[in-house]
């Protein structure tokens, strides 16, 4: 089932969540929603705060080559383990700020552990947008959104860009 994507400003979108406890088929369905919601928006990653569940969870997926086969990663409690002192721009977008983009260095290489959605503990190291995508969805589980990287003036364009953008959807 498909879910409604937070739009940035939302209390919801600056919390810490919390670790999840215990795997349940509950959770594993969200996984699924979340997966289906990245897919249809399209995205490369979606936190489970961004559908309003302040839960330590996200999903990606950044194989974005048509004809390529798919990678869905659903990760329980991921946390950056080690990063490289390297580092890295891309430009970054983000479900919760429609169709603004700026650059954010983040550092190139991460190792990330996680709970995956049978439960098992894996690690694995990341580069390339992998690296940045799962840093930035991360970053979503601690309230830290793309646009708290970059200065305090174009943080303020973006945010009333968004506002107004809400207005707008709240009237039609
Ligand atoms: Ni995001």
């Amino acid at each position: 089932m498909k879910r409604n994507i937070l739009i940035h400003p939302d209390p919801r979108l600056k919390k810490v969540c919390a670790p999840v406890a215990d795997l349940s088929d509950e959770l594993r369905t969200l996984a699924d929603d979340m997966l289906e919601t990245m897919y249809d928006a399209p995205g490369i990653g979606l936190a489970a705060p961004q559908i309003g569940i302040l839960e330590r969870l996200i999903v990606l997926d950044c194989i974005k080559e048509e004809g390529e086969t798919p990678r869905p990663l659903v990760m329980f409690n991921p946390e950056v383990i080690a990063s490289s002192d390297e580092t890295n721009v891309y430009e970054e977008g983000c479900l919760s700020i429609p169709d603004q983009y700026a650059e954010v260095t983040r550092p190139k290489v991460v190792d990330v552990s996680w709970i995956d959605r049978d439960g098992k503990l894996q690690q694995e190291t990341f580069d390339g947008l992998w690296s940045t995508c799962v840093q930035h969805e991360i970053d979503h589980l601690d309230g830290k959104l793309f646009i708290d990287y970059l200065k305090p003036l174009k943080r303020q364009m973006i945010t009333r860009k968004m506002q107004k953008l809400k207005r707008e959807q709240a009237r039609s």
